[in-house]
């Protein structure tokens, strides 16, 4: 008994403290709030106002029936261009404004993080640079960059060699093939020989799916583990009850798998230190997890980040290939203004230097990339109170508070389609807009800010080689797809029913 007015001293005391936090927070806030001109944003999606399982279930549906990106779009036109919603526990800011774009990604990129997404790549990425935040990150960044100079990212001999493989597989009496499957072999098989110096070579297993070989398995484990985390991020907070053994396995064998090569590279390090001491050392083409190697010695350091770069790189440049010919073939004009840019090569394969100077090519890239943005929506995670140039007020011209805690989205899928930025026909896929299209922000399929994609030049180089040298070998292409373009929306975006097409020899 004697202890009571104790407790009620110390209960009193805690609940004091705390609304004294509350109370300083709010004044403080209401004066960073004043000091900014912020004012509320009115567009909301959620209905729900403590867990939004509305929006939940919506999104749930528009994701079973491909129409997340199109549905999103129209919730942009309906609620403004700057939108609250709420994912359970999560506060969110949807955004499409080029200008919020670049606040959250460069004018004020220390006011964010990734957020809860490390938590569902974590398994398998580790703490890599596709994964990781502040000093980490910076410090990834800094040790992987050199690897991505141009000596590096223009081996054409291998994209070469890839695509005779591809070749094979291409029917020359005008059957039926789908380019989306064949491109994303040849893009595993060219970044496994980039990143490892040990070539997937999927390519030259086609039909042989059920092979005991380790790359056929490595393969598999990898598109498994890396679903699964498109499943980890749907599950949130509930995956740690989800039984996943079959996710587990799939890890481990990815992990095995690249540790091999991390060995042969530590080995290779070693005697290259043995050498140098010697004064035998000599100047060659050293591979990338070679490069990385002589950097550091720490093994599981340079696992995570080659399966980063590997995952960042794989699907993305096989997407934009895949998005980039679902359209064209279906244009026989497209493809015949291609033709005839690439006939000025006079029937040889490409150089860097002329890859880089086809212009007609490069606008189909980057009109595929507009309308079919690879990474079509993304996030980041506000770490302190922070503000938006745009979105609040009844008319979203006026700044816009955002709390520490806040998730913001933004869509440069959105972005790349509003009719004001590009215009009446933003939904078209039109290459020669960009004959005097000069984008900023506004257009954004890399990302911006110091977390720029790093594998930029890399992917335009191995498109552009693909594109110049299907070319080069077909004088037809004709669409075999009956369906308009529906979305596949994973990690990235391609089309769900593949890009079939039926092909002319040249
Ligand atoms: C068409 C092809 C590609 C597209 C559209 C693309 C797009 C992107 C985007 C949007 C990001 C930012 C992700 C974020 O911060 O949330 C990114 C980051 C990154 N990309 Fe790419 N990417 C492509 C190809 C590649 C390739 C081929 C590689 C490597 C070989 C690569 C390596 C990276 C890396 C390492 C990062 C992380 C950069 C950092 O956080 O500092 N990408 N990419």
């Amino acid at each position: 008994m004697a202890q009571s007015p104790l407790i009620f001293i110390l209960a009193g005391a805690f609940f004091s403290y705390i609304l004294y936090t509350r109370i300083t927070l709010y004044l403080a806030r209401r004066r960073f709030i004043k000091e900014n001109g912020c004012q509320p944003c009115l567009g909301r999606f959620h209905k729900d106002p403590i867990l939004g399982l509305d929006a939940l279930k919506t999104m749930n549906y528009n994701s079973k029936h491909h129409i997340v990106l199109q549905e999103n779009k129209k919730r942009f036109e309906r609620l403004g261009r700057t939108f609250h919603n709420r994912m359970v526990t999560m506060p969110i800011i949807a955004t499409c404004e080029p200008e919020n774009v670049k606040t959250i990604l460069s004018l004020k990129f220390k006011d964010y993080s990734f957020g809860n997404r490390q938590k569902a790549f974590t398994p398998l990425l580790g703490h890599g640079i596709f994964n990781a935040d502040g000093e980490r990150w910076s410090n990834s960044r800094h040790l992987l960059r050199p690897n991505f100079a141009r000596d590096q990212v223009a081996d054409l001999e291998a994209f070469e060699r890839h695509f005779k493989l591809m070749l094979k597989h291409l029917p020359r009496d005008g059957k039926t093939v789908d380019l989306q499957k064949l491109f994303f072999r040849f893009t595993i098989d060219s970044a496994t020989e980039f990143l490892f110096n040990h070539s997937t070579n999927s390519l030259r297993m086609v039909g042989q799916e059920d092979a005991n070989n380790e790359d056929v398995i490595f393969g598999k484990a990898f598109n498994f583990a890396q679903d699964d985390i498109g499943t980890r991020m749907r599950f949130g907070a509930l995956d740690r009850f989800r039984k996943n053994e079959k996710g587990q396995e799939a890890i481990r064998i990815c992990h095995e798998y690249i540790e091999k090569f991390v060995d042969d590279a530590l080995r290779f390090r070693k005697e290259l230190d043995h050498e140098k001491k010697a004064g035998s050392a000599e100047d060659e083409k050293y591979y990338f997890i070679q490069e990385v190697a002589k950097q550091t010695t720490d093994k599981k350091r340079i696992r995570d980040e080659l399966i980063n770069i590997l995952l960042a790189g794989r699907d993305t440049t096989a997407s934009l290939l895949s998005n980039m010919f679902f359209e064209i073939a279906r244009r026989p004009d497209i493809y015949a203004k291609l033709r005839d840019e690439v006939a000025t090569l006079g029937g040889r394969t490409p150089t860097y230097e002329e890859l880089r100077s086809l212009k007609y090519l490069k606008h189909c890239l980057n009109e595929s990339l507009r309308i079919h943005p690879v990474v079509p929506g993304n996030t980041r995670f506000a770490i302190r109170d922070t503000v938006l140039p745009l979105g609040g007020g009844p008319d979203g011209k006026h700044p816009l508070f955002v709390p520490k805690g806040t998730t913001v989205g933004y869509s440069p899928y959105v972005m790349h389609r509003r009719k004001d930025l590009y215009g009446p026909d933003a939904d078209e896929y039109k290459p020669e807009r960009w004959e005097t299209l000069r984008p900023g922000w506004e257009y954004l399929p890399f990302n911006g800010g110091p977390r720029i994609c790093l594998g930029q030049q890399y992917a335009l180089t191995e498109a552009s080689y693909v594109t110049v040298r299907l070319v080069q070998e077909f004088k037809e292409m004709e669409s075999r797809d009956p369906e308009p373009w529906i979305e596949s929306l994973t990690l990235t975006l391609c089309s769900l029913n593949g890009t079939k097409v039926g092909l002319t020899p040249a």
